[in-house]
């Protein structure tokens, strides 16, 4: 997983509060969006991880040009030569100096783009992803470990300028609500329909308050004219809405400075050698990389290769598989949904498939607002915490969690706060039920275009990714790393991955379950 490690001295020290004499911080505010106050312990944590992700500063708004930001074709990458020279040999880690121009062919002195890196070799079925160091001088390193011995290219891409960013931080502060939802209300004959949110603007309009009070989650809808707030039967997507100057268009171009690929200066790939001697240090590498189309992780965990359906069915045989998250996680299950061969309609689900025969029970929950599913019946809006509270678990049980892309649009914060509450959740399921394997799918970058940048963007997901993975370190879950299952292969990014990611992902999965190939 890369890092961009924010160089700028961040070393404010703040002392954990202790419960008694510290009164609970006052929420934070995004415009007129308040969310709810956390706990001492809870928002002392959110500090952390609001520091552990600060990005380094970007241009101000007021200042921002095309002509001034990041430009990938001005741009350029150089292979630095090998420590105590010789040749590349796999062990190695090889270092990428980027240095990037504006459109007027101006050196940039500040960070902040955003960057993804791999090293690559299409005829070897062979990547691994970089990890990307921002310098804060408008110049950034891609570091590599060297894993397969031949021809190794390297592939620079910039997902967005660091004027990008800037635009992207002002819609969350501004309009945190530019993704917005609607819900059905009905009582006999009588049926209307309001817009609903985490926050909803102050109007005349009263409101109804559907705040989870055993997760402490919240949303609200604008109470229907004539309904009551308990009248409501289905919560959907309501739309987006899109405002952004023309100049900030400018800073979203496919193209043109939008997952653009920044080429080398001189030669993008190297020769790599069957390593000498000594050991391969993995130390803060990448979690895996592909040789021949296959994920092999470098965590410890041996992936096997899952290829037939009665392979699947030998692993899973007797297990039940609950998976909570978004359509990244029913990819998944229609995965499996597909071996087995069990028909079940595509929408929103909840969906169960079973093998009688094997004794397999599959299942997929949706996870809560904001999810943007279309026609989710109120009876169906479940959280993930409140589900997981209702898992009994154990050795046969698996837990499967994918929870990222619908937050994209709101504060952090508002992620932070679903998470730790899922996080509970699993504490108390693996404190009373230890057996019990928890697996967690990370985000990963797809396909940009302005609409999906402006709701989804890639920096959006990278930053949730990253707090995700530190909430859950330490704790016995599992995770694929999805972020970099798809930066390293060879196809386009994309928010449901290919079919060849999926297998490998699922082979990663399925060798977390069975350890011992078919055990
Ligand atoms: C940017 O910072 C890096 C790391 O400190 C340094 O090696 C490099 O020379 C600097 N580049 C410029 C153009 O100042
Ligand atoms: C909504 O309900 C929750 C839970 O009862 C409460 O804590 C919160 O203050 C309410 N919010 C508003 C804006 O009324
Ligand atoms: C659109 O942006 C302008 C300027 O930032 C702001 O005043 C306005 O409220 C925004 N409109 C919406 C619907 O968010
Ligand atoms: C690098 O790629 C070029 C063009 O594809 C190829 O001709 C050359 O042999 C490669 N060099 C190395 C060191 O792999
Ligand atoms: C499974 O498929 C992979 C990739 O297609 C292949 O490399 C491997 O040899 C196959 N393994 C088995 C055990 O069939």
């Amino acid at each position: 997983f890369f890092k961009f490690h924010n160089k700028v001295n961040n070393t404010k020290i703040i002392h954990p509060p202790t419960i008694s004499n510290v009164a609970p911080p006052a929420g934070v505010w995004y415009n007129f969006c308040k969310l709810k106050p956390l706990s001492p312990k809870e928002a002392f944590e959110e500090d952390l991880l609001l520091q552990s992700i600060a990005w380094p500063d970007t241009p101000p708004l007021q200042s921002l040009s095309l002509r001034k930001s990041s430009d990938p074709a001005h741009s350029t990458f150089t292979i630095l030569g090998r420590m105590g020279e010789g040749q590349w040999q796999i062990g190695d880690k090889m270092e990428v100096i980027i240095k990037m121009y504006d459109f007027q062919g101006r050196p940039k002195n500040c960070g902040g783009d955003v960057i993804v890196a791999r090293l690559h070799n299409p005829a070897l079925g062979a990547g691994v992803a970089g990890k990307v160091v921002d310098h804060l001088n408008g110049s950034y390193s891609a570091v590599f470990s060297l894993l397969w011995e031949g021809s190794a290219q390297v592939e620079v891409i910039l997902v967005h300028p660091s004027e990008a960013v800037t635009v992207l931080g002002r819609l969350t502060r501004e309009q945190p609500d530019r993704v917005f939802f609607k819900s059905q209300f009905r009582s006999g004959r009588v049926s209307e329909t309001t817009t609903c949110n985490v926050c909803l603007r102050p109007s005349r309009q009263p409101v109804c308050n559907y705040t989870e009070l055993h997760t402490g989650q919240q949303w609200f809808c604008y109470k229907p004219e004539k309904l009551s707030c308990d009248a409501r039967i289905s919560h959907s997507r309501g739309g987006f809405t899109q405002n952004i100057t023309a100049m900030e268009n400018k800073l979203f171009q496919s193209g043109v400075n939008l997952k653009v690929s920044i080429q080398a200066s001189g030669l993008a790939n190297i020769t790599v050698l069957q390593q000498k001697k000594g050991k391969v240090s993995l130390e803060s590498g990448p979690s895996g990389y592909y040789y021949q189309g296959v994920w092999r992780a470098l965590g410890g965990t041996t992936v096997w290769q899952f290829n037939t359906s009665s392979a699947i069915t030998q692993c899973l045989r007797g297990k039940v598989i609950k998976m909570y998250g978004d359509s990244t996680i029913r990819q998944w299950f229609e995965y499996f949904n597909g071996e087995f061969n069990l028909h079940s309609p595509k929408q929103t689900g909840p969906f169960i498939a079973l093998d009688y025969p094997n004794n397999i029970f599959l299942m997929y929950r949706c996870h809560g607002p904001p999810i943007r599913f279309m026609n989710v019946p109120i009876s169906e809006v479940h959280y993930i915490a409140n589900e997981l509270d209702n898992v009994i678990g154990g050795s046969n049980t698996v837990v499967v969690l994918g929870i990222w892309s619908h937050f994209s649009t709101f504060p952090i914060e508002v992620y932070i706060r679903r998470l730790q509450s899922i996080r509970s959740a699993v504490v108390r399921l693996l404190s009373r039920a230890p057996e019990t394997l928890v697996v967690i799918r990370t985000a990963n970058p797809k396909a940009l275009n302005l609409y999906e940048t402006l709701t989804n963007s890639d920096w959006y997901s990278l930053q949730r990714d990253k707090v995700l993975r530190a909430m859950f370190k330490g704790l016995n879950v599992h995770l694929v790393d999805a972020w970099e299952m798809v930066v390293a292969y060879n196809l386009p990014h994309s928010l449901h991955p290919q079919p060849p990611i999926i297998k490998n992902m699922i082979n990663v999965l399925l060798s977390y379950i069975c350890p011992q190939k078919g055990g």
